[in-house]
């Protein structure tokens, strides 16, 4: 595996993997790699001929409170992955190559930019989208994976490739999961093994709903407040059933609706979703 830090060099190395017959897939990573990073890297290897992924912890994606000075960073242990899943090319750039002195251009996906995680966090999702949009011009791949667990931030990448017109399909892919049920976060790490217990609210409330919706019970008002109950020991910040393209929310649950949930256990804020069935 090659390990690019300028995006000048990172560019044409892509260009030269790039052919139409040999697609060229792209998983974009903050790093502190685990196996919710690993499933996208594998599904980009099995359905295109050469992955590049970019591990770059973004400034702008973190609000000035935020954890972006303690954001767990793993690089060696990262690189090691990466490289045993067949990896070719690992950017990582510095954020002054990235973000050079004068650099001003920020790409804001309206409305749907400040909704679930983007109202918690103004600005958060301007930050994921300039970051991305540059990382798809340096990389230039056919394909860019994107884990659901993010389930906002997938619907504002889908909606800015939309817009913008950029020549790659998005492919979502699916949350991996502890065997308890947590879904696998970087930020998992800061939790203590109280918490690491009480986080098991977030999955266990998600759950409920599902099998309140199987019950026939699908007006969301009724299931966010049957699952409020589970919940008592974490801090919610958001759960919403919400339109999975819009993020705007919905009265009644149908297939494909998103229900998602963002919550503070402690000092960590963690999130987790799922789709309606
Ligand atoms: P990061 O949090 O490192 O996540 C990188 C990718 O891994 C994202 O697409 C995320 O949805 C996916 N991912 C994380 N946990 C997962 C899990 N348990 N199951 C499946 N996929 C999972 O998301 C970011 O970085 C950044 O915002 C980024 C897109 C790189 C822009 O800076």
């Amino acid at each position: 595996m090659k390990i690019v830090q300028t995006a000048s060099e990172m560019q044409q190395l892509c260009r030269s993997l790039r052919t139409d017959n040999a697609p060229l897939g792209f998983v974009p990573t903050m790093g502190a790699l685990h196996e919710g990073h690993l499933s996208l890297v594998r599904r980009a290897r099995s359905e295109c001929a050469a992955v590049a992924a970019s591990i770059f912890v973004n400034p702008l994606q973190f609000g000035p409170n935020e954890d972006l000075a303690k954001y767990p960073r793993t690089f060696d242990d990262d690189c090691r992955q990466l490289a045993a899943e067949g990896v070719a090319l690992l950017f990582a750039p510095t954020a002054a190559e990235m973000y050079p002195p004068g650099a001003v251009t920020k790409i804001t996906v309206d409305g749907i930019g400040d909704r679930l995680d983007g109202a918690s966090r103004p600005g958060h999702f301007t930050g994921v989208a300039t970051v991305v949009a540059k990382l798809f011009h340096i990389a230039q791949p056919h394909r860019a994976y994107f884990g659901q667990k993010d389930a906002a931030q997938l619907a504002v990448l889908r909606q800015m490739v939309r817009d913008l017109n950029f020549d790659i399909e998005v492919i979502g892919c699916p949350i991996v999961r502890d065997a308890d049920g947590l879904a696998l976060s970087s930020r998992n790490r800061y939790l203590s093994p109280a918490e690491r217990v009480q986080a098991l609210a977030l999955p266990r409330a998600l759950r409920h709903i599902q099998q309140i919706i199987a019950t026939g019970q699908r007006r969301s008002e009724e299931l966010i407040r049957q699952a409020t109950q589970e919940l008592a020991t974490v801090k919610v910040d958001y759960l919403a059933a919400v339109d999975a393209q819009t993020l705007l929310p919905v009265d009644i649950v149908e297939p494909g609706t998103l229900v998602a949930i963002a919550a503070w256990v402690g000092q960590t804020r963690l999130i987790d979703n799922f789709l309606a069935g």
